[in-house]
């Protein structure tokens, strides 16, 4: 895929359209350590805060994931053509504590620009993020009781700002 780099001023995007409809990647750890992991993420927003571009992720600590975001201070967000559904699809319900996931879905890690966490040659954008805030969901500010039947396990999600250091995209994003 062959992607430019984008300034935050010049990306367009359906962003809500990207969240809901198809879902993302979201990729922490150390490319070059050869120590990371992926899952699909399905919501989650992008704007600015603090006077800065930055993506906001929701992760349910019983995700192997989890412990990259814990770990490690960066993780990028990767958006991909529809042709790759399926990847998606075997990334965001197969667990990366169980085998090499990314490999049965037939994505390709690379290296990021600016952070250690990788992206993916086949993503037509790539957001690379630096972690700048996190906190863990409280039920008790829950205003609407349904929120509630997302959550039967008690697993509330951790909600991850990350500063949008850099983003790369084909033309359509531009
Ligand atoms: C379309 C879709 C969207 C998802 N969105 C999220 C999400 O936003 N947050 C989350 O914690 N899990 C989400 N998941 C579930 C994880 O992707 C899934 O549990 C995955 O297997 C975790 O992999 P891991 O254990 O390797 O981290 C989503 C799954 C799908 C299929």
């Amino acid at each position: 895929m062959t992607r430019k780099p984008i300034s935050f001023e010049d990306l367009r995007t359906n962003i809500h359209l990207t969240w809901s409809k198809q879902g993302m990647l979201l990729t922490s750890g150390d490319f070059a350590a050869g120590h990371f992991n992926t899952m699909t993420v399905g919501w989650g927003s992008m704007g600015v805060m603090w006077g800065r571009p930055f993506v906001q992720v929701v992760v349910r600590p019983t995700r192997y994931t989890y412990e990259f975001m814990e770990q490690y201070e960066s993780f990028t967000l990767c958006a991909f053509p529809e042709t790759h559904r399926q990847a998606l699809q075997i990334l965001g319900t197969r667990s990366g504590r169980d085998g090499d996931k990314i490999a049965e879905a037939g994505l390709t890690p690379i290296a990021s620009t600016l952070v250690p966490a990788p992206g993916f040659a086949e993503a037509d954008l790539i957001v690379e993020c630096r972690k700048m805030y996190w906190q863990d969901m409280d039920p008790a500010h829950f205003l609407d009781p349904t929120i509630e039947t997302h959550y039967a396990k008690k697993d509330y999600h951790r909600i991850y700002f990350g500063e949008a250091v850099a983003i790369s995209g084909t033309k359509a994003y531009v």
